[in-house]
């Protein structure tokens, strides 16, 4: 239940639990948990930055290496202008609020998706965070931010097609390694689970290549309701899921 504490203060958090190396998440539902509540869709996305910071201390706390969150993609732009307007700011100020705190725990931040379209200040700010936290080794916290997986695979496939017309590539060299280094992902372990909030079942362009072999966790909550106990939660689901990869996982055996 929300809010509940999500372990006994004697047992280590996460025991007893598989820790996914990388945890993806969409999260969804800001605008209607604002709407549910009478207020606006902007004041959601703005619990929603709460849930978030959130989310950053548990994985820290749990041990999970990997975070990668949705926070705007590509088709975004199709909302009204002021709430396009709104959740680019939201990222200044998410960068101006947590950058201490971030270098502070050790956390490296990546932000991934087209940098083209996006205003030059934004892109420096940006650079500026990459750069600032390159040296911290504990978690990974990758924003994708103006992000689209087809557009990101596509991106790739110019890219080793150009390599290929300067003659700097073989056709028959192209392998799945040699995509996944062409993506913004480059060098990030593939996700274990992806989560999605708000109880919608769907990718939305989120990650597609690298989702293969994600397990999936939707869960009903909206985004800025997204507490530990809810983490937890999906832990003990992934815990619980045989992964297979194709082959024929333990219980066959
Ligand atoms: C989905 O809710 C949320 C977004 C599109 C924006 C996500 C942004 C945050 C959670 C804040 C973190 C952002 C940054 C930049 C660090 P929705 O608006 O789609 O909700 P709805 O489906 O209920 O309308």
């Amino acid at each position: 239940m929300a809010g509940e504490p999500a372990a006994s203060v004697n047992v280590a958090p996460g025991a007893g639990l598989k820790i996914p190396r990388h945890i993806g998440v969409i999260m969804d539902g800001n605008g209607r948990w604002a709407k549910q509540r009478g207020k606006r869709r902007t004041e959601g996305h703005v619990e929603g930055v709460k849930a978030l910071r959130g989310l950053v201390e548990h994985c820290i706390t749990y041990g999970v290496p990997y975070l990668t969150v949705f926070s705007f993609s590509s088709e975004n732009w199709s909302r009204p202008p002021d709430e396009v307007s709104f959740i680019f700011n939201l990222l200044r100020r998410f960068v101006a609020s947590d950058l201490q705190r971030l270098i502070r725990n050790n956390v490296r931040v990546r932000i991934i998706g087209a940098r083209e379209g996006l205003d030059h200040s934004l892109v420096k700010l940006i650079e500026d965070v990459e750069a600032k936290t390159e040296g911290n080794t504990g978690l990974t916290l990758v924003v994708a931010f103006n992000y689209g997986a087809k557009a990101e695979i596509v991106a790739a496939a110019r890219h080793l097609a150009r390599e290929v017309a300067a003659g700097r590539l073989d056709p028959d060299e192209i392998d799945e390694q040699r995509l996944g280094n062409a993506l913004y992902t480059a060098g990030l372990p593939d996700p274990d689970v992806i989560i999605r909030t708000s109880g919608e079942q769907r990718l939305s362009n989120f990650l597609l290549w690298q989702a293969a072999y994600s397990e999936f966790v939707f869960v009903d909550e909206h985004w800025p309701d997204f507490n530990e106990a809810s983490f937890v939660r999906v832990l003990e689901t992934f815990t619980n899921r045989d992964r297979r990869f194709g082959g024929i996982g333990t219980a066959a055996l």
